[in-house]
């Protein structure tokens, strides 16, 4: 092998090389057979190189590389050449040179894959496209497309050689990394915890692994490691932080995996402000060395309940406005049955205005965002253009002069603006309207997905408990060990629906990245808590019983929080597929296709564990 062991990679050569003899080792990106020429683009993580064969290096030789094929593994040995005047590649970091073949050696073959794995990078794209543009070409049907992602899926060593993935498993790697350094030049301690315990109610479902030695009875894994970072605390371990992968069996969606990784960090004798601190200059450290980009600080911060009403929801994307506002006071004013009728019944009218927006939507345009609304448990959709000083809509008849004024001042109305009111339960409302938002951000193209742009706030005060109306019981907002804010405490039996939690979130461009509290070290409170979530002494006790005897061996006040690491790569990287940022990730239905995991197991291992 040392005759073939690469002196370079494929990313590595320049003009200095010039007139080196030099080895690379890599796989066959492309080739291309000219017959009195054969080019190969040589590919590994590091870049790609060019090489040339040539017939007057020998023919055996020659024939040997007209046989290459993609993904084939090879050695090469040549001299590095510049490329001929205006052969240059400026999409590569190597393209100013290309390596002039004079012994291959063939490492291994591939059958034709499934994929090219090939790949264009987004500046060729654009290059490619201005090129098409300049000849006055249509586009269409010359833009490269991923194949099918089951099929990449299934043949993830090979999806995973596309530079791309890459490049996102790198900046993962460097994630992971300036987390480790930053909180280790902070004092923190990382501390792993067991996989095979106890369950910790995260509000998902559990993974459970039978027993062999106690039949019948099951370790569950880790939803997170919520109770194993209390007790540290508790064991006196201050300052504790673990790159923790978590396990919840729940219902997948884009930037949901089974299996996911958290930053895991809690501290103890501290209050929100102190947890705040650490998180916010982890983030402008973050930021600044994956991306070069400068978070201001301190990180605003927003109330729930004021998520809630502007955005709709309790993990706004504050790239754009479209905020929303509450139209209650107007209702008196206007002759819509459906209004006063919400009004009366306890519930809100609200709406937001698309500024300059009117002309952008059809009669079909306006029936789709109606029926986008209608997706999200509204009743419809009432929408206003504003042309001049006329307002257009099939309610106008009743919307007489004041309310029409009344409306428009609400609203900030000015002429070409298109208003969109939604009328039912609070919590309709707020999911009909901010996912209309979210909606109408990506019709009007108010994101540019190649500008990269960050917005990332805090979410304060949330409720400590949420009615829960299939099991008619009160559940946690966050979970059972969250301590309520403590001028709630005298309301935690007599009106659950009014306590606070001293719990936070962080939210990046309409992603939840994080989430934690300042938790409940008093045994008395936490029993009180578990008793308005409908557990019996008893049944605490027998879930529980483990914390409420260590909460009273001592246990300091502490507090902590989850950064939800996965979601972090994909914004970092600017991918909304959380798979992308995953080596070996599951499909929408938790199947890892490559493996074919879950799969059935042999009898004897079923009856070994008694099932
Ligand atoms: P929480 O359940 O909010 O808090 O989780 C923390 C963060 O983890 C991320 N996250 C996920 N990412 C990918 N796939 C999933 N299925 C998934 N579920 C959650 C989110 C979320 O904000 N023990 C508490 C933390 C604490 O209180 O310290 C907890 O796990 O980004
Ligand atoms: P390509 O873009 O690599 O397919 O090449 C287009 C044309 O340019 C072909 O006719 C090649 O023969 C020629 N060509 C490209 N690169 C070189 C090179 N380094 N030396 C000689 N001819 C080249």
């Amino acid at each position: 092998m040392p005759r073939w062991r690469r002196t370079h990679t494929c990313g590595e050569l320049r003009e200095s090389h010039i007139g080196q003899t030099v080895v690379l080792n890599g796989w066959v990106n492309t080739y291309r057979d000219h017959n009195i020429f054969v080019f190969v683009d040589l590919r590994d993580r590091y870049g790609m190189t060019q090489l040339v064969f040539e017939p007057e290096r020998g023919l055996e030789l020659f024939r040997q590389a007209q046989e290459l094929r993609s993904e084939w593994v090879i050695a090469v040995r040549g001299t590095v050449a510049r490329r001929l005047p205006g052969k240059e590649n400026p999409d590569l970091a190597t393209g100013t040179v290309e390596l002039k073949v004079e012994d291959m050696q063939v490492l291994n073959r591939c059958p034709t894959p499934p994929f090219e794995v090939v790949e264009i990078t987004e500046e060729a794209k654009e290059r490619k496209r201005e090129k098409v543009r300049e000849k006055g070409k249509e586009l269409e049907g010359r833009e490269e497309q991923l194949a099918n992602e089951e099929l990449r899926l299934q043949y993830r060593y090979l999806d995973l050689r596309r530079p791309s993935l890459q490049r996102i498993l790198g900046l993962r790697h460097r994630l992971n990394k300036v987390i480790r350094d930053y909180l280790d030049a902070r004092g923190f301690l990382e501390i792993e915890t067991p996989l095979l315990g106890r369950s910790t109610p995260e509000g998902a479902r559990d993974y459970l692994v039978p027993s062999r030695l106690f039949p019948g009875s099951w370790y569950a894994l880790p939803q997170s490691p919520q109770l194993y970072k209390q007790l540290l605390m508790v064991a006196g371990y201050d300052k504790y932080f673990q790159i923790a992968r978590c396990l919840r069996d729940e219902d997948l969606r884009a930037d949901r995996q089974p299996e996911f990784t958290q930053l895991d960090l809690e501290m103890s004798f501290v209050d929100r402000e102190d947890i705040f601190h650490v998180i916010e200059g982890l983030t402008a450290e973050i930021f600044q060395k994956c991306l070069g980009v400068t978070i201001p600080l301190p990180l605003p911060r927003l109330s729930y309940p004021d998520a809630m009403l502007r955005y709709g929801t309790d993990k706004p994307d504050l790239r754009y406005g479209l905020e929303i506002v509450d139209l209650c006071g107007v209702v008196p004013q206007t002759e819509f049955r459906v209004f006063h009728e919400a009004v009366a019944s306890g519930g809100k009218v609200r709406g937001l205005n698309a500024r300059g927006a009117a002309e952008a939507f059809s009669r079909k345009g306006l029936d789709e965002l109606t029926e986008h609304a209608k997706r999200f448990g509204a009743k419809g959709l009432v929408w206003i253009k504003v042309e001049g000083d006329k307002l257009t809509s099939p309610i106008e008849k009743f919307l007489p002069p004041p309310a029409q004024q009344a409306l428009r001042q609400a609203l900030g109305a000015s002429p070409g603006d298109l208003l969109l009111i939604v009328a039912d339960q609070e919590e309709i409302v707020c999911q009909a309207l901010g996912n209309l938002r979210t909606r109408l951000a990506s019709l009007l193209n108010l994101v540019d997905p190649n500008k990269p742009d960050f917005k990332i706030a805090w979410i304060v005060d949330f409720p400590q408990f949420l009615w829960d109306d299939e099991e008619k019981r009160w559940v946690a907002n966050h979970h059972p060990f969250t301590a309520p804010l403590e001028e709630d405490w005298e309301k935690l039996e007599r009106d659950p629906a009014g306590v606070r939690a001293q719990a936070y979130d962080l939210v990046i461009n309409g992603y939840e990245c994080g989430g934690g509290s300042i938790r409940i070290h008093n045994p008395e409170l936490q029993a009180r808590v578990f008793a308005v979530l409908g557990m019996t002494p008893e049944q605490a006790r027998q879930r529980f019983g483990f914390l409420l005897d260590a909460l009273r061996y001592g246990a300091p006040p502490h507090g902590g929080i989850a950064l939800g690491l996965d979601r972090w790569v994909m914004i970092l990287a600017g991918t909304t597929n959380i798979r992308d940022v995953i080596a070996f990730p599951k499909n929408q239905k938790a199947r890892d296709l490559m493996t074919g995991a879950p799969a059935p197991v042999d009898p004897k291992q079923l009856k070994e564990l008694g099932l």
